[in-house]
């Protein structure tokens, strides 16, 4: 099982009933009843070809009593009063916000939504307190070179929102509980984003953007200085 996938299954408690939007393989079903976090899961895809496939290994692991795949577009398919947790993972950001949006208003306390954007986080972060979520939880997994980010939210009567731009482009919860892969996946953003500086000043670019970059690196080394991440 990729360390993604564990990683999203770590992230949920014990659950009456789950929905898991856009479920391709019903991979994470599968491992949502073999574990006995949830007794049911309604797992749904927008395409007939992973709708088909869903269908056939539920089948054929047996599971067909508490997995049933359905056929759709976004939370369409679900009423939300049957599904406690919510799972939407390896989609864009942008259209898992889009997902969200088209029944935003039917969300409440108990409700719990936990969200792997494959691009985008940033914008998913800003959504949830835009819509007065708040971010619960949050993880990293790493696949070989590749981290991958995990959202855990819930509504809120109290809202939440962050004095840093720079904790909606990473996690505030993450540096919260010092997470152990968070030095390296911000390492890496640096790294990235000097690179960037680096092309800039070959090329004798001077602009806002660069200066941007500059700052972000120069907050994200006293913001873990703060948390005691060094
Ligand atoms: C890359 S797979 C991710 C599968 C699984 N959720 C995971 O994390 O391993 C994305 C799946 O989302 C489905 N999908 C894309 N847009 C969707 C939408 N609007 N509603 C439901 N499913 C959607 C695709 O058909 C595809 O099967």
């Amino acid at each position: 099982m990729s360390e993604r996938l564990k990683t999203i299954i770590k992230m949920f408690d014990k659950c009456n009933s789950a929905a898991d939007i856009g479920t391709d393989h019903a991979y994470i079903p599968e491992m949502l009843i073999k574990n006995n976090l949830c007794k049911k899961v309604v797992a749904t895809d927008v395409n007939e070809g992973p709708y088909r496939i869903a269908k056939n290994y539920v089948e054929s692991t047996g599971l067909e009593e508490s997995i049933e795949v359905r056929l759709g577009n976004g939370l369409q398919p679900v009423a939300l009063e049957e599904v406690d947790t919510i799972v939407i993972a390896g989609m864009g950001g942008i259209l898992i916000t889009k997902i969200l949006d088209e029944k935003i208003t039917e969300f409440d306390e108990i409700k719990t939504l936990i969200l792997q954007p494959m691009n985008a986080a940033d914008k998913v972060r800003k959504y949830l307190h835009e819509k007065g979520f708040c971010i619960v939880d949050e993880e990293i997994a790493k696949e070989d070179y590749h981290y991958y980010e995990l959202i855990k939210a819930r509504k809120s009567s109290k809202a939440c929102i962050y004095d840093k731009e720079l904790f909606y482009e990473t996690g505030r919860t993450l540096f919260e509980k010092k997470h152990p892969l968070l030095k390296k996946f911000v390492e890496n953003k640096m790294r990235i984003n000097s690179e960037i500086i680096h092309n800039m000043d070959k090329a004798n670019i001077s602009n806002k953007k660069k200066e941007d970059l500059k700052s972000r690196n120069e907050e994200y080394r006293e913001v873990l200085k703060s948390y005691g991440i060094e």
